[in-house]
C-alpha cells in the first residue's frame, strides 16, 4: 500500500520554490480548457495549485483532489480567490458521481500510487467521476528500461544558495518501483530528509489499465504543447476517452471525500 501522505509531507514546504517551473503551465491549461469544453475539470494530486489555479482562472470550474493536508494548506494559501474546490481524498479510492467533462493527473503523480492495484483503482475511480464521453489526461515520464542504467544512484539535484540537495534512489526492477530520498544539507549543519516512493509504468502498461477501466486511447504527445510522441520522448501526455455511456456499470472505491473549499 502507498502512504498517500508521504509525498506531500516531504515536499509541501518547498514545492512551489523547487517545482514551480517544472512544466508548461499555459500549455496544460490550454489542453484542459479544450477537453473541458465548458464543463468541470477534476485534477488528481492538485498539490499547491500550480496548474489548477491558472486553469480555474480561465473560468473553468476546477476541483482538486489531494491526499496531503500539508499540500492542501499550501493550495489554500495560494488560491486567494478560492476558485479551486479542494477535496482531501486518496485518488485510488474516490467515490464520485459522474460530473466532470475532463480529469487530469500531471507530472508523474499517477506513479505516487505505488502498487499496480492502486493505479488500476485510480483509473476505475476516474471512470466513475467522468460524464459519458469525458476525457482523462495523464502526464508521466517514460521509464528508462535500459540494463546499463544503475539501480542505485546519488545525484546532485541542487548545489545553489545555502544548501545542497542530493537525490538518492534505489530501484526495484521487478516491482517497477523507485524509493528515494532528497537529502538537503544546510549551511547551519542540519540535514533534512525528504522521502518519496513511486511505481513507474510504461505508456503501454498505462494503456492496458485505461482499457480495463473502459477508456480508449485518443492521443499521445511528447508534452502538453502537443509535439508528436516518439521512441525518443522522455515523457508523454496521453489523452483517453471514456467509452461507456452507462455510468451505472462502473464501480468505485468507498472512501468519502471532504471538500475544504467551495
Ligand atoms: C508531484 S506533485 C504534483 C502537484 C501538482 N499536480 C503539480 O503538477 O504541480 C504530486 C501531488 O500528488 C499528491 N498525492 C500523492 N499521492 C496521492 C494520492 N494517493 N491521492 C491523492 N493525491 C496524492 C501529493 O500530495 C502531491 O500534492
Amino acid at each position: 500500500m502507498s502512504d498517500p501522505s508521504l509525498y506531500g509531507n516531504s515536499f509541501a514546504d518547498v514545492y512551489d520554490e523547487w517545482y514551480g517551473d517544472v512544466s508548461d503551465v499555459q500549455a496544460t491549461v490550454d489542453v484542459m480548457t479544450e477537453l473541458a469544453s465548458g464543463g468541470g475539470v477534476l485534477e488528481l494530486g492538485v498539490g499547491t495549485g500550480r496548474l489548477a489555479i491558472p486553469l480555474a482562472a480561465t473560468g473553468t470550474p476546477v476541483t482538486g483532489v489531494d491526499s496531503s493536508s500539508a499540500m492542501l494548506k499550501q493550495l489554500a494559501a495560494n488560491d486567494h480567490g478560492r476558485i479551486v474546490a479542494a477535496v482531501e481524498a486518496n485518488m485510488a479510492e474516490l467515490s464520485m458521481e459522474p460530473q466532470y467533462n475532463a480529469v487530469f493527473v500531471a507530472y508523474n503523480t499517477i506513479f505516487n500510487l505505488t502498487t499496480i492495484e492502486e493505479q488500476q483503482a485510480c483509473f476505475a475511480s476516474v471512470a466513475t467521476a467522468l460524464l459519458p464521453g469525458g476525457h482523462f489526461a495523464v502526464e508521466a515520464f517514460v521509464p528508462d528500461l535500459s540494463a546499463s542504467t544503475p539501480d542505485r544512484a546519488v545525484t546532485p539535484t541542487s548545489l545553489m544558495g545555502e544548501s545542497a540537495v542530493l537525490t538518492a534512489t534505489i530501484r526495484d526492477r521487478q516491482a517497477q518501483s523507485v524509493t528515494g530520498q532528497h537529502i538537503e544539507l544546510r549551511q547551519d549543519g542540519t540535514v533534512k530528509l525528504r522521502p518519496w516512493k513511486i511505481r513507474y509504468a510504461s505508456p503501454e502498461q498505462l494503456d492496458a489499465m485505461a482499457m480495463a477501466a473502459g477508456f480508449s486511447l485518443v492521443d499521445r504527445w511528447d508534452g502538453w504543447s502537443r509535439a508528436p510522441f516518439s521512441d525518443e520522448s522522455p515523457r508523454h501526455v496521453t489523452i483517453y476517452r471514456l467509452n461507456r455511456s452507462d455510468s451505472q456499470q462502473r464501480t468505485a472505491g468507498t472512501t468519502s471525500c471532504t471538500s475544504t473549499s467551495p
